[in-house]
């Protein structure tokens, strides 16, 4: 078992059945476990190691729309029916979706009870379960009601994994890329010289928390360093938020990669990389990704950025590379650079 300190917990990886998860639960009085109705078929995984407890299973339909008040409404109702209070615990067992109403409903519930996160998507793994980031979707802005909160515990278990769809392991995979590419390039070459069939999960999962989680702790509120994890979320978020709108919506770590693309292309035009690094990035991202069709109308997707609340200024804010990793915060760029990138990544296909 692998263990990593967080600021006020703790993540461990590795075969759930023999982690700490059983004999923390014996803290508390009453469990529920929030699932998605793909997640559940994960329970048999962890209810034998909550016994003699007595468990409540809530479970609410699966998918980023789900992401939002009104499924908020319907966990709490079910956790006031069943006499839940300060000395209970919310198990959230799924991907970041999950995860972030999970603890965004636990941190509410009675001013706040505590909550453990089993993350079962590679995404929620290596990026949502862990950082204290919690939310849901407002007005159709994402992530735009929520605290940041810590879980009382993360249990990484990769087995977990077997039956996520293959689309949503390769999305994970988009954050995977981005902690490499900021910072660490051992691990980017692990990751790009090593066919993904041989990929060892507890590896990758173990390397991705601990430089996410180096990064949190330094900053954990995103004032500044922080802000480095945002590498291809301009663009991507753009991207997403586009597609979102459209019959062919793009995943998460399928938008985040096209933004690295394009983000690494920016910090060639303003020469901080090479044309040599330039191309790593994209034939290692696109020898996972499938290409995607760009709308034609750029600046629809500009005017989207305009919108990120990442901007601290009326320019749009990206976090750039200097090298494979290493990286700095708080750049911006002309639209006429953004329009060059989003051309540029079109033209790969
Ligand atoms: N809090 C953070 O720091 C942070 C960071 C990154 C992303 N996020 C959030 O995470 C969410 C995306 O996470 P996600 O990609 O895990 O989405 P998700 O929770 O929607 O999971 C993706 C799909 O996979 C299914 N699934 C998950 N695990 C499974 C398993 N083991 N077997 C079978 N099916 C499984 C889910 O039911 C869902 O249909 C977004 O809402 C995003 O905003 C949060």
């Amino acid at each position: 078992m692998e263990i990593i300190e967080t600021q006020n917990a703790f993540v461990e990886i590795g075969n759930i059945a023999d982690s700490s998860l059983q004999s923390i639960v014996t803290n508390y009085q009453k469990i529920a476990v929030l699932v998605d109705e793909n997640t559940k078929i994960l329970l048999p995984k962890i209810t034998p190691l909550l016994a003699p407890k007595h468990i409540s299973i809530i479970e609410i339909k699966s998918g980023e729309q789900e992401k939002k008040l009104k499924t908020c409404e319907l966990v709490w109702e079910q956790l006031i029916t069943q006499n839940f209070n300060r000395n209970d615990l919310l198990i959230n067992l799924g991907g970041g979706v999950i995860t972030d109403l999970g603890g965004f409903v636990a941190s509410t519930y009675k001013r706040g009870i505590d909550f453990i996160n089993i993350p079962t998507s590679l995404l929620s793994m290596v990026d949502a379960a862990v950082g204290g980031k919690t939310g849901i979707n407002f007005l159709n802005i994402k992530n735009n009601i929520g605290l940041f909160i810590e879980p009382k515990g993360v249990f990484c278990d990769h087995t977990m994994l077997v039956t996520l769809p293959k689309e949503e392991l390769i999305s994970g995979i988009g954050e995977v890329l981005k902690h490499g590419i900021l910072f660490d390039q051992k691990y980017w070459n692990y990751c790009s010289n090593t066919p993904l069939s041989q990929w060892d999960w507890n590896y990758i999962i173990k390397k991705s928390i601990q430089l996410k989680n180096t990064i949190v702790n330094i900053d954990p509120f995103e004032q500044n360093e922080r802000k480095k994890l945002n590498f291809g979320h301009t663009i991507g978020h753009a991207i997403e938020s586009y597609f979102m709108n459209s019959p062919s919506q793009l995943l998460h770590g399928e938008a985040v990669a096209i933004g690295i693309i394009c983000e690494s292309y920016i910090a060639h035009i303003q020469h901080k990389i090479d044309a040599i690094t330039l191309t790593e990035i994209t034939s290692t991202i696109l020898s996972i990704f499938k290409h995607q069709q760009l709308p034609t109308d750029h600046q629809q997707l500009i005017a989207i950025m305009l919108q990120d609340k990442k901007n601290e200024t009326s320019e749009i804010n990206f976090t750039l590379i200097e090298a494979i990793g290493k990286s700095s915060i708080n750049h911006t760029a002309t639209t006429d650079t953004i329009v060059d990138a989003l051309t540029y990544y079109s033209s790969l296909n």
